[in-house]
């Protein structure tokens, strides 16, 4: 029985499923996870053929030519023709290579990290994913880790927090020191504000000679995403990033790991109230994600043996 408390859902009002993610999470804590190679196959193939992310998740000259239509997800009407200078910002080849990696970490910045020791095995993975430009540094590293391979950014950050790049740079140079030679992945064609912003945010990185590698999200990955999820029971505006990127990693990945994934206000096993953050309680943006509908689908997948959620602490 789950004591009386009042569990909160993040991004959304109303949540059906709160108290029943709250009992399969307890459930989950007392069984040993193990992968389902056949599941784990079968939703890889059936994401893999209908959103293709090994050659179509991040814009390329091979994937976009010269001249080609760019239409922007979030803006159905809104398109963009590919012209000599934003072509010539896409990589030649495919970032991903083909390759695929034997562990990945998806890192959500939940609440739930907090005090959770997590950071070695989260460093431990080959490949590292975090969303929105978190902090690696002073002391998270010890529940977060700080290695990553891939760090998105959601261009409201670089609007609110970084004067959209129209004055200083130098700030938003001195946060991208954390994350090395990573992938920094802009939805630069998502909506209309997002792309002169993104564009600004690649020249600052060539200008000051930075090793991190921007690339930008492909709009057609993402709207063949959404469709996917909507299929599954997502009805939002928008998918939230840690569900794009957990998507990414099922391709990328044969073993993929999720952190910091838990859109609810207090703790499954220590009944602890939370914040929404591991680093602040900045709320969730109300009603554009559906946060507790995704988390109940990837508890789904990792009950299959697709995924493994880690909820508690992990040493
Ligand atoms: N997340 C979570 N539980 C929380 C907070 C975040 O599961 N309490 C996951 C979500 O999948 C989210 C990701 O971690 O997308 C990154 O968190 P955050 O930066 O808060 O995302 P949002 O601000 O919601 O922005 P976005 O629109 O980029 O998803």
């Amino acid at each position: 029985h789950l004591p009386k408390m009042k569990i909160v859902p993040r991004s959304t009002n109303s949540c059906k499923n709160c108290g029943e993610s709250m009992k399969k999470a307890i459930e989950i804590s007392y069984k040993t996870w193990k992968k389902q190679e056949d599941n784990f196959r079968h939703f890889r193939f059936q994401l893999s053929s209908r959103c293709h992310g090994f050659d179509k998740a991040i814009i390329t000259q091979t994937n976009t030519p010269l001249g080609s239509k760019l239409v922007y997800d979030g803006e159905k009407k809104r398109t963009l023709q590919v012209k000599p200078e934003i072509f010539n910002t896409f990589p030649k080849v495919d970032p991903f290579s083909n390759k695929t990696r034997s562990t990945c970490a998806v890192v959500g910045n939940g609440g739930i990290l907090t005090n959770s020791k997590c950071g070695k095995m989260i460093d431990s993975a080959e490949f590292v994913i975090r969303c929105n430009l978190p902090p690696v540094s002073n002391g998270y590293e010890k529940h977060v880790g700080s290695k990553t391979n891939l760090v998105t950014v959601n261009p409201s950050i670089l609007l609110d927090k970084y004067g959209s790049l129209m004055e200083r740079r130098r700030p938003l140079m001195e946060k991208l020191c954390s994350y090395g030679d990573s992938m920094l992945l802009l939805p630069a064609f998502s909506y209309g504000v997002n792309t002169l912003v993104s564009l600004r945010a690649f020249y600052t990185v060539e200008d000051f000679q930075s090793p991190i590698r921007p690339v930008f999200l492909n709009p057609q990955y993402l709207e063949s995403l959404a469709l996917f999820w909507d299929s599954q029971g997502v009805k939002a505006v928008r998918l939230s990033t840690g569900i794009m990127m957990t998507s990414l990693a099922l391709e990328l990945c044969n073993n993929v790991h999720l952190y910091g994934f838990w859109p609810f206000s207090v703790h499954p096993y220590s009944f602890q109230d939370l914040t929404n953050h591991y680093y602040d309680d900045k709320p969730a943006k109300m009603n554009v994600h559906a946060m507790p509908t995704e988390f109940s689908l990837l508890l789904q997948l990792h009950t299959q043996g697709v995924l493994q959620l880690h909820l508690g602490d992990c040493e």
